[in-house]
């Protein structure tokens, strides 16, 4: 395993320190999510999708989502539509927001979003995935990568073709989620069709996404695929040292002991931040569902979750973290 992680993994110009990546995760990768990852240096990390739409309009609700700080480079912006005449603007604006990758979402389920054909909607129409990143390629010169399911449903598989097609539109990396749309997250992620990816793949970095929620299971996901990299998404949500779980199994060390004051300390840090970038009801709100992630592997944490999701004031919240033990 220790050459997975000598090898560093390049994403066209981009070099990542570690071929480990946080995933786009709308209403929960937002800045302070990404404040309290970027401690543990995962090897990019990404904003929340946003719509072509607003960011073209400059709609402030869209522009607060890209907001990030030195300290979360490399980072990806993430952008979701499916109009021709948009998708080169709305890259452009991301990559002089300075944002190191734009991506093309590919894989949301959401009625909303697909019944205009954008996001996993997409998946029906394969060669206007090719068209909208040829776009996207001559629009910047920062990498451009896409993420997809592997296919509207179990009918039609087209993850492998997208592969070729997201290939010769010049995409430097193709993410692949291991479920269809008609799957939404029901069931496992099915990673045979990750490795086809790979073996179709010629230059474009193919990561395997889509049930990673430990270190045991990202040296599986490397070694039955054979992908390049590994992107963590709901795994990342209350574990956001799950990087560094990683890479220590890559290079054969034992796993770190995570105790209750590394916890607190997280959703502590995580309160100040959100404190900062959020109004005082958007914290509150925003703390009710990060306490849940961060408790939902610990004994005797019921009592916490459930005072956590009624609490109604910061200072309860706070009181509430600080006198939690075990
Ligand atoms: C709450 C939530 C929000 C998500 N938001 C996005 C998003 O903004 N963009 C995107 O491409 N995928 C999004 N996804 C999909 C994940 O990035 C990932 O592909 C999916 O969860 C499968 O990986 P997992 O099984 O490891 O969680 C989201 C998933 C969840 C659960």
């Amino acid at each position: 395993m220790d050459s997975l992680l000598d090898s560093n993994l390049n994403i066209g110009k981009l070099v990542l320190a570690k071929p480990i990546i946080y995933s786009p995760l709308a209403g929960c990768s937002d800045y302070p999510f990404r404040k309290i990852a970027s401690y543990y240096r995962p090897g990019l990390m990404f904003c929340e999708m946003v719509k072509m739409e607003p960011l073209i309009l400059r709609n402030p609700g869209t522009m607060k989502m890209l907001e990030y700080s030195e300290q979360m480079r490399p980072i990806g912006g993430q952008i979701c539509g499916s109009k021709l005449d948009l998708v080169a603007p709305a890259a452009k604006i991301i990559e002089d927001l300075g944002f190191d990758v734009v991506d093309l979402n590919c894989g949301c389920p959401v009625d909303k979003v697909t019944k205009d054909g954008s996001g996993s909607g997409l998946l029906k129409h394969p060669d206007q995935i090719g068209e909208l990143l040829m776009r996207m390629v001559a629009a910047v010169s920062i990498p451009v990568t896409v993420k997809i399911r592997v296919g509207w449903d179990e009918k039609s598989i087209v993850a492998s073709e997208v592969v070729k097609i997201a290939e010769q539109a010049g995409a430097s990396a193709i993410f692949v989620h291991g479920r269809t749309r008609q799957q939404a997250y029901k069931g496992p992620a099915n990673w045979d069709h990750i490795r086809e990816c790979k073996k179709q793949a010629k230059t474009i970095k193919v990561i395997g996404n889509g049930d990673v929620f430990s270190a045991q299971a990202a040296l599986d996901m490397f070694a039955k695929t054979n992908c390049d990299g590994v992107l963590v998404s709901r795994g990342t949500m209350g574990q956001p040292w799950i990087v560094e779980d990683i890479e220590r199994a890559m290079q054969g060390l034992a796993p770190l002991e995570r105790d209750t004051e590394e916890l607190k300390k997280a959703l502590l840090d995580h309160l100040e931040c959100s404190i900062q970038f959020k109004s005082e009801r958007g914290a509150l709100i925003d703390m009710r569902k990060v306490c849940c992630w961060y408790l939902k592997n610990s004994f005797g944490a019921r009592q916490l979750r459930s005072a956590a999701s009624t609490m109604e004031s910061l200072p309860e919240i706070r009181t509430l973290i600080e006198n939690y033990h075990d």
